[in-house]
């Protein structure tokens, strides 16, 4: 019988911890199964079903025998249908035989981006708050975060001014998100020239996530970094249509890059995924060539809802939410309740069975935070407003 307690795991894995986003959905899953009226608004997943047309290429890859390992790259008709879109609709031009890999889900493209680019000790500047998925990547490649605050009070010159007193000797790489994940802040053109004018000078790349790039509610147009001048050298771009297609489960990601990385990030894909699913890129290559129309239809139906949230939330003692320009979270401030965000957000599901990811989670611009996501229908997001009115008036 082995002695369990001698039985040795990696440093790696002594800090880690689940990701709290997924933590927080596990625990709602387990209270509804328990037969609980629980609102959960933890997880960023679209309630939409995927697009039939998706669906029905999927199973027709299915039927025609698509059902065998595909190159690890991916199909060329995805990377095709990849680098038409990034050069058409985000002005980037980037080779479909060496400058993209096809992954199971963004994040998978995330953490081979990162073992791939970050030694032991090197640095990653992130700007704060940022999704939580970032600096567990980084860290389990050896690196260090170093956090930037970045949101709607930023100026110009403090970001310039931010940016310098947190590179060092050690920094690779720069991880930047637009739309944001969990404040909804989108990065304007003279932002992101700040980054770009930054990455260049120090010869760092800047991964840019643009996950929610299709879910803007204001007239502001999303601008990828990438399309820069000069700038497809240094940029990664990381995208997929979980969010943007309510293709979650699918697991289709990608990323974009000079051929330097992405070769090397290809090694390590071939050893550790192989491939994407091969009907999922079937699939993948009707949501990026077919009508676009159900993106646009169910964009639209965020908006409201985002509206409707951030009213309600507005009208609440002790709570503030800016209107979020991107991305489906609101993000606000629970400070003036007394609680803070992890006692708000555990109190909240105990006593009033609302799940919500505490704001610290996202770096500590997110501390006195709450994030709720508004991929969620209608009468679930009346239904926490009315919950969390009612938790807020008896503390
Ligand atoms: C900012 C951001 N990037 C990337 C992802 C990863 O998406 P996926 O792995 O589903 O493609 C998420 C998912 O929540 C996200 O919020």
């Amino acid at each position: 019988m082995a002695d369990e307690d001698n039985l040795q795991l990696a440093d790696r894995v002594k800090g880690l911890s689940e990701s709290p986003t997924i933590a927080v959905m596990d625990k709602a899953r387990k209270l509804k199964a328990a037969g609980q009226p629980v609102v959960d608004l933890s997880g960023g997943d679209p309630d939409f079903v995927t697009a039939p047309h998706v669906t029905e290429a999927a199973i027709s890859a299915l039927k025609d025998g698509f059902t065998h390992y595909t190159p690890s790259r991916g199909f060329p008709e995805l990377l095709k249908a990849i680098a038409y879109k990034t050069e058409h609709e985000n002005g980037a031009a980037y080779d479909a035989k060496k400058e993209i890999l096809v992954t199971p889900g963004a994040k998978t493209a995330l953490y081979t981006a990162a073992q791939a680019i970050i030694n032991p000790g090197d640095e990653a500047i992130l700007f704060d708050p940022c999704w939580v998925s970032y600096a567990p990547c980084i860290e389990l490649a050896g690196g260090k975060c170093v956090y930037v605050t970045m949101d709607n009070h930023t100026t110009l010159a403090v970001l310039k001014a931010n940016l310098q007193k947190a590179v060092s000797g050690r920094t690779r790489i720069v991880i930047l998100n637009t739309p944001n994940n969990p404040s909804g802040f989108v990065w304007s053109k003279e932002q992101l020239e700040v980054v770009a004018d930054f990455v260049q000078s120090h010869n760092l790349y800047v991964l840019s996530d643009e996950i929610y790039e299709k879910l803007i509610f204001e007239d502001q147009p999303h601008v990828s970094i990438a399309s820069l001048p000069g700038m497809t050298r240094n940029t990664l771009v990381l995208n997929g249509l979980s969010k943007s297609h309510a293709m979650t489960g699918w697991r289709m990601g990608w990323l974009l890059g000079p051929e330097k990385v992405i070769s090397e990030m290809l090694k390590i894909h071939s050893h550790s995924s192989t491939c994407a699913a091969s009907f999922v890129q079937k699939g993948a290559i009707a949501a990026l060539e077919g009508s676009q129309e159900y993106t646009n239809y169910m964009v639209g139906r965020y908006k409201t809802r985002r509206d409707n949230l951030a009213a309600g939330l507005n009208k609440i003692p002790g709570i503030h939410c800016e209107v979020p320009a991107g991305a489906f979270y609101a993000f606000p401030e629970i400070s003036h309740t007394g609680l803070s965000d992890m006692d708000f957000a555990s109190r909240l599901l105990e006593e009033e069975l609302v799940a919500v990811t505490p704001g610290s989670a996202f770096g500590p611009g997110g501390v006195g935070h709450i994030r709720l996501s508004f991929a969620n229908s209608d009468e679930m997001l009346a239904e926490a407003v009315i919950r969390i009115e009612k938790f807020v008036s008896i503390l």
